[in-house]
């Protein structure tokens, strides 16, 4: 009977919550839920429920304060592992991505990628929250991956349903990486190292462990190689699967203003920071959530 009562709250309160996609492939703004406060049961179900459906979901004026962002990402699975960033002081899972308006050249987040997929159990989620958004410029693109992997042909996954591919973030991070190599003048404390060269394989289709959908986990920062095969012989396949999972068909992009939260599914998305807002400040608070590994 309690059970019943409980299951009618929620099913109340996702009524409660209004959801409006913004493109054909992925994502929606969600409206009814604050913030500031902790949230319920029910709401944080049908706050889970909608970006596991949506993929990535914006919430829009929502007052920024730091524990705010650590407390929802505590509850939502708790905090994941942030290598190579620092974090703020005080605040260990929290790191501000920032771009002064004197800093050209490459901005953090600006390639097509799934956050920390080298890890062996990469973050369920992200979440960024804006802090300081540029007048012009700044947007955020993701892409679906289930879509991506179901408009491949029936030949062309059955042969990816059978293949691991090998992730590393030796590119970004290595002490000679790209990071590593346009660090003069960067406000953002990225910390390079060879660390960054370690290697591990996942599913390159694993199943989504909450929609049980299968979905395409590549992506050009972070993946090498087929496991099983050399870097030359993967990178034809790998190069027609980044062109195809980003294709625009499969994308939403995102025009920020300030406290506004996004959170999104690395499990089933790949996105890209777009960097067209030289002379403009942008700053963002983002953390992860704590996943599991990807299995077939
Ligand atoms: C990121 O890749 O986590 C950053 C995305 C952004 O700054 O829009």
């Amino acid at each position: 009977m309690q059970c019943a009562t409980a299951r009618h709250a929620r099913l109340a309160l996702m009524s409660a919550l209004t959801i409006d996609r913004i493109a054909g492939a992925l994502g929606a703004e969600l409206t009814g839920l604050d913030l500031t406060r902790r949230l319920g049961d029910g709401e944080l179900d049908a706050l889970r429920a909608a970006v596991v459906e949506h993929k990535v979901v914006f919430l829009r004026d929502q007052h920024y304060a730091t524990q705010h962002l650590e407390r929802l990402t505590e509850q939502l699975g708790g905090h994941g592992h942030t290598p190579f960033l620092e974090a703020m002081p005080d605040h260990p899972g929290v790191v501000k991505v920032v771009r002064e308006a004197h800093e050209g050249g490459f901005n953090f987040g600006g390639a097509w990628h799934s956050d920390w997929s080298f890890q062996p159990a990469p973050p369920a989620f992200t979440l960024l929250w804006s802090v300081d958004v540029p007048t012009f410029g700044g947007d955020t693109m993701w892409s679906n991956q289930q879509l991506a992997y179901e408009t491949l042909s029936d030949g062309l996954r059955a042969t990816l349903d059978g293949l691991d591919v090998v992730h590393s973030a030796g590119w970004a991070y290595s002490a000679d990486g790209v990071l590593a190599r346009s660090a003069k003048g960067r406000s953002m404390q990225i910390n390079t190292t060879d660390d960054a060269l370690s290697e591990h394989a996942h599913p390159a289709v694993p199943t989504h462990p909450e929609s049980g959908a299968k979905v395409l986990f590549v992506n050009p920062t972070y993946s090498v190689r087929f496991d099983g095969w050399s870097a030359a012989d993967s990178a034809p396949l790998l190069q027609h699967l980044y062109a195809h999972s980003t294709r625009d068909a499969f994308t939403c992009r995102f025009r920020w203003t300030p406290d506004t939260l996004a959170i999104w599914d690395n499990r089933s998305t790949q996105h890209n920071a777009l960097n067209d807002y030289r002379g403009v400040r942008r700053e963002l608070h983002r953390t992860t959530v704590a996943g599991t590994a990807p299995t077939r």
